[in-house]
């Protein structure tokens, strides 16, 4: 209750990621699922309130539940390239775990989106369950919308949603692009993504924005074949 208000934003954030990303985890299941979507919601409802008023209790309760939740979900279902960067983003530029979570996390959901059916629907259904957004929209518009929203949230919360607007060196940050895709690539959290990357992925630093990614070439998905990600990556 009275750690700085960036912590909560930070931690929250980062419970959110682990919802979005393990909802569309390799291993996830309808156990993993409902967690996933529960907590979802919550966040999504509740953590700019806890932001805005440190001292609403039944705001941080509900969102410590979720953050449990999450953790139970992640943990049986993995989580995916969120994670995989921001850890790199963790090492090299010392961006706060939640904080380098929730830069990418807008730039993976979409990314997933348009690459799977599979995520594009869960995405969305996760976010119409939660209520802000009507059940008739499309799938893709709503994953549009969920995109938006967690952006609108970390402006709410005063995140900054790039390494440039967090005080990263632009130069700098694209001297350290490979080492960064490279960690990503290492990292435990990495096979957990639906989509496995089949040649190159990258942070594409500019200017306007140093932390979305992107990929060359095409994806395959795991399920579909689940002998190959082993040996593509
Ligand atoms: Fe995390």
């Amino acid at each position: 209750m009275t750690a700085p208000k960036s912590v909560s934003a930070f931690s929250g954030l980062d419970v959110l990621t682990h919802s979005l990303e393990s909802l569309v985890a390799q291993d996830s299941n309808t156990i993993t699922d409902a967690l996933a979507e529960k907590a979802a919601s919550v966040i999504l409802h509740n953590l700019v309130e806890c932001y805005r008023h440190g001292d609403n209790e039944a705001a941080r309760k509900v969102v410590h539940e979720a953050s449990c939740a999450a953790g139970m979900a992640f943990a049986n279902a993995g989580l995916g390239i969120a994670h995989s960067i921001a850890h790199q983003l963790g090492a090299n530029f010392h961006v706060p775990h939640g904080l380098a979570c929730a830069m990418m996390l807008p730039h993976v959901v979409l990314y997933n989106a348009s690459k799977s059916d599979f995520a594009l629907h869960k995405y969305a259904e996760a976010f119409k369950k939660s209520g802000l957004v009507s059940n008739s929209m499309s799938d893709r518009i709503a994953v549009k919308r969920l995109a938006v929203q967690i952006q609108h949230m970390m402006v709410e919360m005063d995140c900054p949603q790039t390494l440039k607007s967090f005080g990263i060196d632009p130069a700098e940050a694209l001297k350290m692009v490979d080492t960064v895709v490279d960690g990503a690539k290492k990292d435990g959290t990495f096979p957990g993504n639906q989509l496995c990357l089949q040649t190159k992925t990258w942070l594409h630093c500019t200017n306007k924005s140093l932390n979305k990614f992107r990929e060359e070439a095409h994806l395959c998905h795991r399920k579909s074949l689940p002998s190959m990600p082993g040996a593509l990556l």
